[in-house]
């Protein structure tokens, strides 16, 4: 039997390029089948043989906008938010680690159900996350996001150094790759395509060339996704010279195990040099651009003229539990505060609030490949799209 048609009814914005933002004030999409079969007014929807029959919610109080998209946010942290420390090595180990050590599938069990619908309230329906290091507690996550209904991209860290993991050292690498392997034939592409796995070596601060290589291997040979963290701190980025002093830079480091690529998510990019953007954009990998987290962790701002100049594809992240916050709304708002904010001492071009919104929208879908797919409110793509009722949330978005 074909469901009712959905139809939802309100301001319908999107953000279809960078440039612009579209708006109809009052009015509607119609949904057939999990899909958007048209956009207009409201007067126009309403006129339309199947919207007699169809299903409204929302009314001129509401917005109807594209599900949120958000590239980067741990589940294990959540919980940990607002934890103040001096910055990011620091804040790991007394902060992160232990919460994600003690995160295990019962944990996961009763807590990633919870996390799930967190996003939802607040309006993202697709996210790229890390789970911890355990392989039971990240197939419990992946069990949660399949009965969320959400759509995500989620791995298990790989450590084999400072690891909070608790093999032999001379295990962590075979068994990681293991349960990696594991992970990935049981979830990705599960519940019809809807979730994806990210082969997710933590950063080159914790995992060896060794692990880095393997890894990389291991995503290439399953078409999977890769997830790491890439130039965030000025002492993590010390710390991978002292560790890698074959490489010139970090950047490269991850070139040299193999690890960039189209389906590389490098988390943060603040303090990149131009050889290094270079190595980016010429493998199409991807950048993060985690604002909240890159001011509460005081790493630094990233230069978003800059990596929109070099033509790096990025999409914004709440990279909680570095981001305080999982609302992808105030993900946005920092990254037009942030922008201004460093503009006081670096002249450089502020980006619109529409192109901010395109960056968590139809930008970020188009990074992850999905762009025609999700991200806009475009009669065929699929009804990925949030109701808000304006009434309810004003003045807290
Ligand atoms: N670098 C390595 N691990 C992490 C993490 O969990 N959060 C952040 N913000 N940076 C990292
Ligand atoms: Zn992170």
């Amino acid at each position: 039997m074909t469901p009712r048609p959905i139809a939802l009814r309100g301001f319908i914005l999107d953000a279809p390029t960078r440039h612009a933002a579209r708006g109809i004030p009052d009015g509607a999409i119609l949904i057939e089948n999990g899909r958007i079969a048209a956009r207009g007014t409201f007067s126009e929807i309403s006129k339309l043989p199947a919207a007699a029959d169809a299903e409204w919610l929302g009314g001129p109080d509401c917005a109807v906008v594209p599900g949120l998209i958000d590239i980067h946010a741990h589940i294990p942290q959540y919980p940990f938010v607002a934890r103040i420390e001096e910055s990011l090595l620091p804040w790991l180990k007394r902060y992160i680690f232990p919460a994600e050590k003690n995160f295990r599938a019962a944990e996961a069990r009763a807590f990633a159900p919870f996390f799930f619908e967190s996003l939802a309230r607040n309006g993202t329906t697709l996210a790229v996350l890390y789970a911890a290091i355990h392989e039971d507690s990240a197939h419990e996550c992946f069990a949660a996001a399949e009965a969320s209904g959400i759509r995500a991209i989620i791995g298990k860290v790989m450590m084999d150094r400072h690891s909070y993991g608790d093999l032999e050292p001379d295990k962590i690498l075979p068994v990681s790759i293991e349960q990696t392997r594991r992970l990935i034939q049981r979830w990705h592409g599960a519940a019809g395509g809807r979730l994806e796995y990210a082969v997710s070596p933590r950063f080159a601060v914790s995992c060896s060339a060794e692990m880095m290589r393997a890894a990389a291997d291991l995503a290439r040979e399953h078409g999977t996704w890769v997830q790491t963290h890439l130039s965030e701190n000025h002492l993590e980025i010390e710390t991978v010279r002292a560790l890698f002093p074959e490489f010139p830079d970090y950047t490269s480091v991850y070139e040299g195990c193999g690890l960039l690529g189209p389906k590389t998510i490098l988390g943060h990019c603040i303090h990149l040099s131009p050889a290094e953007r270079a190595k980016l954009r010429a493998s199409g990998s991807i950048i993060a651009h985690c604002p909240t987290s890159n001011l509460f962790l005081r790493s630094g701002t990233m230069p978003w003229d800059t990596i929109v100049e070099d033509g790096i594809p990025f999409g914004l992240a709440s990279d909680v539990a570095g981001g305080p916050e999982l609302s992808m709304w105030r993900v946005m708002r920092c990254a037009l505060e942030s922008q201004i904010a460093r503009s006081f001492s670096t002249p450089c071009r502020i980006p619109s609030p529409a192109e901010i919104f395109h960056q968590s929208t139809q930008g970020a879908a188009e990074t992850l490949g999905k762009g025609g797919q999700l991200g806009t409110l475009d009669p065929g793509k699929e009804a990925d799209a949030v109701l808000l009722d304006l009434s309810e949330i004003i003045p807290s978005v």
